[in-house]
């Protein structure tokens, strides 16, 4: 591998390559501090495709967007699952899944992500509904009048964190919330904050008290507590009983997977729940909007909305939601900072487009940057402004997007692609737009004054939708009219 430093031994046909970066895994969290800034440099150096040495791998970035079909395409040389499966184990804490031990059950779990989607949706979107509903209820829609303040993304990480649990793994054995849930989000956060770290595999004894707080976490779903709750999703269910076929799955391993589905189910809907609430509170015209959508929506079924009752908003009304769709599809394009990752499986040649083939080798990681493509001024007029309507062209979805005069096929790519795609993306969308909703129909919502945008804190860059740098102080009171 040395090789591939000395000129001499480069082949001709790999991409320019980067060094400089001495192969050292803090490198790889320096790359995470500018990311963005970092690649576009490049890119303006070396073209659309280079090769980075970075914490002692090979990174070959395709900076193209019209570029990504064919490598999204060729699956079967750029694997995804070795990637996951050497960093999800020492993240979260449970033994590797590939492999001999435990047999079938990666085929398993990933059976199981169906368990989101197309006719499992309905029951979720209803579950979550009458959880978001609860949680708005008992701690927010208990006071008429007066004008509250909070922080806002404090306001919706606690609604959606609670809400989406309740969804997922269902309710306590008594009563219809769980205790301690603020405690679990702090331990949470806490976790969360360190999980650039543990992706970029530094050993979790170095990371002060992480170990302690993810035992915690984990024990939080060892099975015998979980086979007391009811109104478990499906989805979580499924995944119980598999694991209680692999014997050599010891009770903290289980109970270490469903820690993850909750990291996988929270860590990206909080913070991109925050933004698509916190973009439409600041432009007043766009909260208008959408709001008069939502109501016209309800009012389309026969139902005019009445603060005293509970709302329904069903998966059909909810898809009818264009401009809300719309706004969050925006949020996501300006905070999301995914990478896709995939994984050569042997010496071979990556074809690029019709005319272009660059070599890769075994071992070597090709990856995608999407926020480079979503904050691309060809792509995105004004890219770094918020327009709520950018995903909507005559009363419809928008899906055409152009870069060199041709129409691209990935414009908007915060759930990744291909064979590692969100499989929770339409859940993820439609909880957003039911809590949305509720806070548009119920609240009247402002900013607090002097306050600007808050800037995106990139210590997850790579790993998904960035965390605001602070939180923005908003006031709320409900609605009379
Ligand atoms: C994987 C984004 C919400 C479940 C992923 C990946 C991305 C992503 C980018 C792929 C990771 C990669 O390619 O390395 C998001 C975003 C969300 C969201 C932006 C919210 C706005 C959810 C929700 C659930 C979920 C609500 C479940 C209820 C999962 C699971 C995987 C995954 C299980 C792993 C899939 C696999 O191993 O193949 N998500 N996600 N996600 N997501 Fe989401």
């Amino acid at each position: 591998e040395e090789a591939r430093l000395c000129l001499c031994c480069r082949k001709p046909d790999e991409p320019p390559l980067i060094k400089g970066w001495i192969p050292f895994i803090g490198k790889a969290l320096e790359f995470g501090k500018d990311a963005h800034g970092f690649l576009e440099k490049h890119k303006r150096k070396y073209g659309d495709v280079f090769t980075v040495q970075i914490a002692g791998k090979y990174m070959t970035f395709i900076m193209n967007p019209l570029l990504y079909p064919s490598i999204i395409k060729q699956g079967r040389q750029l694997d995804f699952h070795e990637f996951t499966d050497k960093v999800a184990p020492v993240t979260f804490g449970y033994p590797p899944v590939l492999g001999n031990t435990f047999h079938g059950l990666w085929e398993q779990i990933k059976r199981s992500f169906q368990l989101l989607q197309g006719d499992h949706l309905e029951p979720l979107t209803e579950s979550m509904m009458g959880n978001l509903m609860l949680v708005f209820r008992q701690d927010h829609l208990d006071r008429a009048g007066d004008w509250r303040s909070g922080g806002l993304y404090e306001f919706c990480s606690s609604v959606m964190f609670e809400a989406t649990f309740l969804t997922i793994y269902g309710k306590p054995a008594s009563g219809v919330r769980h205790r301690g849930m603020d405690d679990l989000r702090r331990d949470f956060n806490k976790f969360d904050s360190m999980f650039p770290f543990l992706i970029a595999q530094i050993p979790i004894w170095l990371l002060g008290r992480t170990k302690a707080i993810r035992q915690k976490l984990i024990s939080y779903f060892l099975p015998q507590k979980m086979s007391r709750w009811s109104n478990t999703s499906q989805f979580i269910q499924r995944r119980s009983e598999l694991f209680e076929q692999h014997d050599k799955l010891k009770d903290v391993d289980k109970a270490a997977h469903h820690f993850a589905i909750l990291w996988a189910s929270v860590g990206n809907t909080l913070p991109a729940t925050f933004w698509a609430t916190y973009f439409l509170v600041s432009q007043p015209q766009a909260l208008k909007v959408v709001r008069q959508e939502i109501l016209d929506v309800l009012r389309d079924d026969g139902v005019e909305f009445d603060a005293s009752r509970d709302v329904l908003l069903s998966k059909e009304q909810l898809d009818k939601l264009i401009f809300l769709e719309s706004s969050i599809n925006e949020s996501l394009r300006l905070s999301s900072a995914s990478m896709n990752i995939r994984v050569a499986q042997e010496d071979f040649s990556l074809r690029l487009d019709n005319d272009r083939s660059v070599g890769v080798r075994k071992g070597d990681v090709i990856a995608l940057y999407p926020q480079s493509l979503h904050l691309d001024p060809e792509i995105y007029e004004e890219p770094q402004t918020f327009r709520f309507d950018r995903f909507v062209q005559d009363g419809r979805e928008k899906t055409d997007f152009f870069k060199d005069g041709q129409k691209l096929r990935y414009y908007l790519m915060p759930f990744g692609s291909g064979s590692s795609m969100c499989p929770g993306r339409y859940f993820a969308i439609n909880e957003i737009k039911q809590f949305v909703s509720l806070l548009l129909l119920y609240f009247d919502l402002q900013l607090e004054d002097g306050q600007n945008r808050p800037r995106l804190d990139s210590s997850r860059a790579g790993l998904g939708i960035l965390l605001p740098s602070s939180d923005v102080r908003f006031r709320y009171r409900l609605r009379a009219d």
